[in-house]
C-alpha cells in the first residue's frame, strides 16, 4: 500500500513540483489549493493528481478538507505545509491586514493543517511533516516583516514539534528555499529582482521548483527516518544559516 501525501498549495509553483515529485516517487498524492480553480483543474488534468479546495488559514476548513482527502485516499502519512502568500510592503506602509493575512496563512496555517492530522499519525506510529519555510525566515528581508516573522515562526514550530513527534515515529523538518523561479518571485519588481536579488545568489540564477521538490521526496522517505527538527537550505549559496 502506497503512503498518502497531502501538499498544501500543491497545484502551483513549488507545491506543484512537490506534488508531481511525490507522485513519481510512488505516493498517493492530494493537492490542496485555495483560490485559482482554473489552474488547479488544469493541473489535475495534466498530472492526474486530485485537487481539493480550502483555505489553510481556517481551522474548520482544514478539518473538513482533510476529512475529504482521507475519505478518498486513506489516512494522510505525509503532510507538506507549502501554502504561502506574500503581501510585501516596507514596514512603514504595511497595514494590519497585510500583517494578518500573511501570519494567518504562512504560520497559523501550519497549526491548522498539522493539528487535525497529528493524533492519527501518533496512533499509527508514523508521520512526516515537511514545512516549507524560506530563506527570508532565516535572514529577514526588507519589505517582508510579516513574511519573515511567519517563516521564522515555522522554524520554531518545526523544532518544537520534532521533539514531540520523535518517540512516535513522526519526523518534522523544514526546507528553506531561496529565490525560486515561480510566480511569487516573478511578482517582485523586475528592477529589484535583477539588480538587488539575483546578484546576491552565488550560483547566479533563481532556483527551480524541482530542486526544492527533491528535498521533500528525501525527507518523506524511510531513508530520512533519523532526520528530525532539521532545516535544509536550498538557496544557491545566498545564505548559510
Ligand atoms: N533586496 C535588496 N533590496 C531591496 C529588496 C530586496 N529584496 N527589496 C527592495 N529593495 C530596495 C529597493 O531596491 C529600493 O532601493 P533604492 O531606493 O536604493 O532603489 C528600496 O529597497 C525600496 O524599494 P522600492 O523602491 O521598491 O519601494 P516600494 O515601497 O515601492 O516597494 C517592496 C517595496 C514592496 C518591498 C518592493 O521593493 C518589493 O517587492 N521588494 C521585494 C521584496 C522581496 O524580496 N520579496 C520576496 C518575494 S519572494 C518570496 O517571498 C519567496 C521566498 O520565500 C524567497
Amino acid at each position: 500500500m502506497s503512503r498518502v501525501a497531502l501538499v498544501t498549495g500543491g497545484s502551483r509553483g513549488i507545491g506543484a513540483a512537490i506534488s508531481v515529485a511525490l507522485k513519481a516517487a510512488g505516493y498517493k498524492v492530494a493537492a490542496n489549493y485555495a483560490g485559482n480553480d482554473e489552474k488547479a483543474l488544469a493541473f489535475k488534468q495534466e498530472t492526474g493528481i486530485p485537487v481539493y479546495k480550502w483555505d489553510v488559514s481556517s481551522y474548520q476548513a482544514c478539518v473538513e478538507g482533510i476529512a475529504k482527502v482521507e475519505a478518498d485516499l486513506g489516512p494522510v502519512d505525509i503532510l507538506v505545509n507549502n501554502a504561502g502568500i506574500t503581501r510585501d510592503a516596507m514596514f512603514h506602509k504595511m497595514t494590519p491586514e497585510q500583517w494578518g493575512e500573511v501570519i494567518n496563512t504562512n504560520l497559523t496555517g501550519l497549526f491548522n493543517m498539522t493539528h487535525p492530522l497529528w493524533s492519527g499519525m501518533r496512533d499509527r506510529g508514523f508521520g512526516r511533516i515537511i514545512n516549507i519555510s524560506s530563506i527570508n525566515g532565516q535572514k529577514g528581508q526588507m519589505g517582508q516583516a510579516n513574511y519573515s516573522a511567519a517563516k521564522a515562526g515555522d522554524l520554531g514550530f518545526t523544532k518544537a514539534l520534532a521533539q514531540e513527534g520523535a518517540a512516535k515515529g513522526i519526523t518534522v523538518n523544514a526546507i528553506c528555499p531561496g529565490y525560486i523561479g515561480t510566480e511569487m518571485v516573478r511578482a517582485v519588481p523586475e528592477k529589484v529582482l535583477n539588480e538587488r536579488i539575483i546578484p546576491q545568489i552565488p550560483v547566479g540564477r533563481l532556483g527551480e521548483p524541482e530542486e526544492v521538490a527533491r528535498c521533500v521526496v528525501f525527507l518523506a522517505s524511510d531513508d530520512a527516518g533519523f532526520i528530525t527538527g532539521s532545516t535544509i537550505s536550498a538557496n544557491g549559496g545566498q545564505y548559510f544559516a
